[in-house]
C-alpha cells in the first residue's frame, strides 16, 4: 500500500513564480522544490513557460545526477548522450562536462568548441529538443553561456533573404571545415552513430508554430544544391545576423543552477574566460526531439 505522506507529497501543487530575465527571452522560476516529485500542475505549468520563454532558470543546491535526471524529465524523454567517455557510470543518460581550462593543454575538446555559436545534437537525425545544464563548480569569475533567439533571427532577415533559404536543405556534420576547432575523438562505435545528416535551414516548431532559422557553426557544412561558394557566403550572411547582440541573453552561472532551453528555437555558445585551473564542472542532459520539419 502507497505511503499517505509520500501520496500527499506528490499530489501537492507548487507555487511558482515565472519571472522573465529581461533580455530578448528566458525567465527565472522561482519556488520550484527540485528535490520534490514534480505533480502534474506543475508539470503543465513549467512546460507551458518552458515553450513561451524558450530557456527557463531552476535556481536550487547542486544535484545528484539521479536528481539531475529526474528534473530533466519534468521537460522530456531524457535520452543517452553519444561521447561515451562523459557519461556518468551508474546513470547514462546524464553526461558530466568539464570545462576546466588545463594550464597542460588537455582541455575537454568540447569546452572549446563550445566557445562557437551552435545548437546540441544537430548531427544527430533527430536532435535533442532541449538541454538541460547543471552547474556543479564553477569558477571565480567569467564563463558566462550566452543564447541566441532563433526566431527572432530567422524574423529579422529582410524578405529577398527569406525567399531565398525558405524551403532549403542544409548538411550537418559532426566536424565540418567551417568550424573553427576539431571535436573530440569518436570511437568507430560513435562514427558509425554519426553519419552527416540533412536539416531544413529554416525549422517551424512542432509545439509552437513558429519558424526559427536553424544554424550551427559547428555542424552546418553546406545548403544542399548550392555551390561551395554561394552556400558558405549566404551562411555567413545568416551567422552575421546571429551575432547581433539585440537577439541575446547571457546566464551568468550561480553554483546549483540548472538551466533548461529549447534547441529548436536558441543557439548558445560560452565565454571560455575564466582562470585557468578553476573547476568548471556541470551535469547535462539532453531531452528526445523530433526530426525537424
Ligand atoms: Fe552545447
Amino acid at each position: 500500500m502507497p505511503d499517505t505522506a509520500s501520496l500527499a507529497l506528490e499530489a501537492q501543487p507548487q507555487t511558482l513564480r515565472i519571472v522573465p530575465t529581461g533580455g530578448p527571452f528566458g525567465a527565472r522560476v522561482e519556488g520550484l522544490d527540485r528535490t520534490r516529485p514534480c505533480d502534474a500542475a506543475t508539470r503543465a505549468a513549467l512546460n507551458r513557460a518552458f515553450l513561451d520563454h524558450q530557456l527557463l532558470v531552476l535556481p536550487g543546491a547542486p544535484m545528484t545526477p539521479a536528481q539531475m535526471r529526474d528534473t530533466s524529465a519534468i521537460f522530456g524523454e531524457v535520452v543517452p548522450q553519444l561521447l561515451r567517455y562523459k557519461r556518468v557510470g551508474e546513470l547514462p543518460e546524464v553526461s558530466r562536462m568539464e570545462s576546466t581550462l588545463k594550464a597542460d593543454g588537455t582541455t575537454d575538446k568540447t569546452a572549446i568548441r563550445a566557445e562557437t555559436w551552435h545548437t546540441d545534437d544537430s548531427y544527430m537525425a533527430a536532435p535533442a529538443k532541449g538541454t538541460v545544464l547543471h552547474a556543479l563548480q564553477i569558477p571565480s569569475r567569467g564563463g558566462t553561456t550566452w543564447f541566441c533567439d532563433m526566431y527572432g533571427v530567422y524574423a529579422a532577415l529582410p524578405a529577398a533573404t527569406r525567399r531565398r533559404i525558405d524551403g532549403r536543405k542544409a548538411v550537418h556534420a559532426y566536424d565540418t571545415v567551417r568550424a573553427i576547432n576539431r571535436p573530440s575523438a569518436r570511437t568507430p562505435q560513435e562514427i558509425a552513430e554519426t553519419p552527416d545528416v540533412v536539416h531544413p535551414l529554416v525549422r517551424t516548431h512542432p509545439e509552437t508554430g513558429r519558424k526559427a532559422l536553424y544554424l550551427n557553426f559547428n555542424r552546418l557544412d553546406r545548403i544542399l544544391d548550392m555551390e561551395r561558394a554561394e552556400s558558405d557566403a549566404l551562411l555567413d550572411e545568416l551567422a552575421d545576423v546571429a551575432r547581433q547582440p539585440r537577439f541575446h541573453y547571457g546566464h551568468r552561472w550561480t553554483l546549483g543552477d540548472a538551466v533548461v532551453w529549447d534547441n529548436r528555437c536558441l543557439m548558445h555558445r560560452v565565454d571560455v574566460d575564466y582562470p585557468v585551473g578553476e573547476e568548471r564542472i556541470m551535469l547535462r542532459t539532453l531531452l528526445r526531439g523530433d526530426r525537424p520539419a
